[in-house]
Formats: C-alpha cells, sequence, structure tokens
C-alpha cells in the first residue's frame, strides 16, 4: 500500500477525521482533510461556501480536490460526507486508492454531531430522524463507492484504526 491513497467515507459524524489523523500517523503517509483544505483554499468556512455559492459550487471544489489527491498518492484523506455523491468522485478515488466506508446508525451519529454548526446540511435539521432519511439515501452510494466497510459504533479509536490496518495488511 506504498503509494496508494486511503480514502475514508461515511456519513458526517462517523469519525473519519480522527481515524484518518491515526491513520496517517500510522502509515507515514500526508494526512488530508477534504473540508479543511477547501476551507483554507476559500478561506471561508464550509457553511459561508454553502451561503454564498450554494452546494453545487461546493461540490465542484470537492471533485477538483479529489482529482488532485488522485494524482498526487499516498495519502490518507479523510473524505466530505458526500464526496462520493458524484460517480466521477470514486472513479477518480479507485484510480489509486483504497475506499473505506465507515459505517455509523443514525443514533451514534446525533450523539456525535448534536452540537456542530458547521454543517450546513444539518443546521435546522438536527434530529435523528432527518439523518435517518438522509442516511437511507446515502447508504446504497456508500456501500457501491467502497472496497472495504469498518462498523463503527461502539468502538474505541485505536480498535478502528487496528482493524483497518489488519485488513489493509
Ligand atoms: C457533507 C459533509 C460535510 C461537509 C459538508 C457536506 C455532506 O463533511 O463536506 O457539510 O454532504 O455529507 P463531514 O462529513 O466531514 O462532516
Amino acid at each position: 500500500m506504498e503509494n496508494k491513497n486511503i480514502f475514508l467515507i461515511g456519513f458526517m459524524g462517523s469519525g473519519k477525521s480522527t481515524i484518518a489523523r491515526l491513520l496517517a500517523k500510522k502509515t507515514e503517509k500526508e494526512l488530508i482533510e477534504m473540508d479543511e483544505t477547501i476551507e483554507n483554499e476559500e478561506g471561508c468556512s464550509i457553511n459561508e461556501i454553502f451561503e454564498a455559492h450554494g452546494e453545487e459550487y461546493f461540490r465542484d471544489l470537492e471533485s477538483k480536490l479529489v482529482e488532485r489527491i488522485a494524482k498526487k498518492g499516498g495519502t490518507v484523506v479523510s473524505c466530505g460526507g458526500g464526496a462520493v455523491l458524484r460517480e466521477e468522485n470514486i472513479l477518480n478515488m479507485r484510480m489509486n486508492g483504497t475506499i473505506i466506508y465507515l459505517s455509523a446508525t443514525p443514533e451514534t451519529i446525533y450523539k456525535r454531531v448534536c452540537h456542530s454548526t458547521n454543517r450546513p446540511l444539518l443546521n435546522g435539521n438536527m434530529n435523528v430522524e432527518y439523518i435517518s432519511q438522509l442516511m437511507e439515501k446515502r447508504l446504497p452510494i456508500y456501500e457501491k463507492a467502497r472496497d472495504i466497510v469498518v462498523d463503527v459504533n461502539n468502538k474505541e479509536k485505536s480498535a478502528i484504526v487496528e482493524e483497518i490496518l489488519s485488513i489493509l495488511n
């Protein structure tokens, strides 16, 4: 898995950022947090990008970033929860990478995101029912995109990282 990328996909709050950070350290790969990279490059928050330019503009930025990462290699990527919504992004991820889906129940997700305000899709929709509905729509996409699935419910972060490493090796 030398120069390959590792893409972590999954719903908002499934733990992609934390697991990516730990995984990058263990594998000595470069860490890329997609949302953070986009915020830094645009000089404003995800909320502000959605408000000022709309979701499609944000999705375009995501697609361009995935394309750049695919060419680069050797990274662990914490993808935005919607980064697999465009087929072209999945194809770019596959080109030189392994796609790992962190699977969590709506209840687990709610517990993790209920105090967050920087997720425009959940602002004003912060409840288990809405999360379940959006997850229903996303599930087949995550399942189709992934090479590997890891259930993250009720597991320690370190155990999740070990599980991923043992699958990859
Ligand atoms: C989104 C997930 C967010 C962020 C944006 C849209 C989504 O990332 O990219 O708010 O469509 O699921 P996280 O999954 O890191 O919260």
